[in-house]
């Protein structure tokens, strides 16, 4: 597969980079241009600011399948109340912009399959959150990102192109993937799941020929262990 990477330098685009190019796929790494970013092997790397010009439109050309994974930097990311760093409506905005290049005229060929990372609790996922989370979210600068993420849902839900969105609970790291990821219905204060779990289940949704079962799957690791 012929797939492009978004937020490439993140920590689920890493991931995402790393394991598709293990598994073969002809990867480019969109990444901007201050960004420290070495990329494996054969990865090609195009430097741009995502939201500026023509450069996405021309990029997205050519490719299989899209992998987003922005998401909006706080300036410690560790505290939820940091100040947001990424302009507040950068996924919904670049989630515009790729429908309107998916659906229209501009790309050749078959239509590419686009993934992007949204998060367990955004839109009507909200129902299955924990208390606490649900607290967290609404009085921290969390809110400010599922209120983008949101956006981005709905303009992906809104258009005609093949997409889908995995929402995942709390994210950790880990070096290697696990066989612990699963379809989930709730967002527990204790949840989590990996990144580079997020990004494996990314790269089997873009593999599969089979629609997906929902376009929207909230995941994390399976409980008891
Ligand atoms: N943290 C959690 O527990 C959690 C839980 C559920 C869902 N999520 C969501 O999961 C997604 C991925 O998380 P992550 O931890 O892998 O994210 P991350 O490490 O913060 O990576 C964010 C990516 O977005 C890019 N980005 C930010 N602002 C940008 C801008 N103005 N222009 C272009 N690119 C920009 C970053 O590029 P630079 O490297 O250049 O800054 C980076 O590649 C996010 O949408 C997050 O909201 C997170």
């Amino acid at each position: 597969m012929r797939l492009l990477v978004l937020g490439a330098s993140g920590g689920c685009g890493r991931c995402l980079v790393r394991l598709a190019a293990d598994r073969g796929h002809d990867v480019t790494a969109i990444v901007r241009p201050g960004t420290r970013f070495e990329a494996p092997g054969d990865v090609r790397v195009r430097r741009m600011e995502i939201l500026e010009g023509e450069g996405l439109g021309e990029a997205v050309c050519g490719h299989d399948g899209v992998a987003s994974c922005l998401g909006l930097r706080r300036k410690h990311p560790l505290n939820p109340w940091s100040r947001v760093v990424s302009p507040c409506d950068l996924t919904s905005e670049v989630a515009r912009s790729l429908v309107s290049m998916l659906s229209g005229a501009g790309v050749r060929g078959s239509r590419p399959r686009l993934i992007a990372i949204s998060a367990a609790g955004v839109a009507e996922s909200e129902a299955s959150l924990a208390a606490p989370v649900r607290w967290l979210i609404r009085r921290s600068n969390i809110g400010i990102s599922y209120a983008d993420l949101g956006r981005m849902e709905s303009i992906l839900g809104g258009s005609d192109i093949d997409w889908m969105v995995v929402r995942p609970v709390t994210l950790v790291n880990r070096a290697s993937a696990s066989d612990r990821s699963c379809v989930v219905d709730r967002y527990g204060l204790m949840d989590r799941i990996s990144r580079i779990d997020v990004a494996q289940w990314m790269i089997r949704a873009l593999e599969s020929s089979d629609p997906p079962g929902s376009r929207k799957q909230m995941i994390g690791w399976k409980r008891g262990r």
